[in-house]
């Protein structure tokens, strides 16, 4: 068998161009890349070298104008939405740059909604969020909201919320950007810990050399060509 049998993602020549405005922009220029599970990866390379379209398109958030794209198996072009949507649920994480917390829900509750639509009960989903909250140490703080919270703790909610259902593969879009030094080095450790732990495979985009130094892999970016 291939290697590419075991692999979680494989993108095949993929290109994309966004067409806003007079002049195309080509953000990904025939990129191969293949994921293996497990695995803490940088995606680096400068602002506009195209790391967000490269996550957005293997998060099934948008899609290739050419070239194709294998998760889990299976081609993502063919999927319906609503059968991306399902996979995205069930097998894939986000985590943003600006936390992305929304800010009528505590911190369970925000945990809570990357439960729904997944056969639990109401006290199973409470149960599983209190539990991932105190896995990124932040029980105590379960029942307060996210302005009530610092930044770090926000992203530490936001990690609780893309790891609660366990999926094999968590996008990070540049997740220590807005942090100080101290709480960046916490997300980071946290991250590689529980990767480690859950066997999550994480795509973490970033032009942070401290989050790079602790990846297992990193692959760059420069104006829309990845090298690997
Ligand atoms: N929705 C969009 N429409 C038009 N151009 C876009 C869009 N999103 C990104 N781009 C352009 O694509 C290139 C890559 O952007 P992006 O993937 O956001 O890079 P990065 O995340 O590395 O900063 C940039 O030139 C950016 O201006
Ligand atoms: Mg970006």
């Amino acid at each position: 068998m291939s290697s590419s049998s075991q692999a979680i993602v494989v993108c095949r020549q993929v290109s994309k161009r966004y067409r806003k405005g007079e002049i195309p922009v080509d953000a990904l220029k025939r990129v191969d890349l293949t994921l293996n599970p497990g695995q803490l990866i940088a995606a680096s390379g400068p602002s506009g070298s195209g790391k967000s379209t490269l996550l957005n398109l293997i998060g099934l958030l948008d899609q290739p104008s050419t070239g194709t794209i294998e998760l889990f198996g299976q081609r993502s072009e063919v999927l319906k939405r609503k059968e991306r949507q399902a996979l995205r649920r069930k097998y894939l994480g986000f985590i943003f740059q600006n936390f992305n917390l929304l800010p009528v829900l505590n911190a369970v509750e925000n945990v809570e909604l990357s439960l729904y639509g997944h056969p639990l009960s109401k006290d199973q989903i409470r149960n599983q969020a209190l539990a991932m909250l105190q896995q990124v140490g932040l029980l105590n703080r379960a029942y307060h909201y996210p302005k009530e919270l610092s930044g770090g703790q926000q992203q530490r909610v936001g990690i609780a919320r893309a790891l609660v259902h366990k999926p094999k593969l968590v996008m990070a879009d540049e997740p220590t950007a807005n942090l100080d030094t101290g709480s960046a080095t916490e997300i980071i450790s946290l991250m590689r810990n529980l990767s480690h732990e859950i066997g999550t495979t994480f795509l973490v985009s970033t032009h942070d050399p401290r989050l790079i130094k602790n990846m297992d892999r990193e692959v760059t970016l420069t104006d829309g060509v990845l090298l690997s």
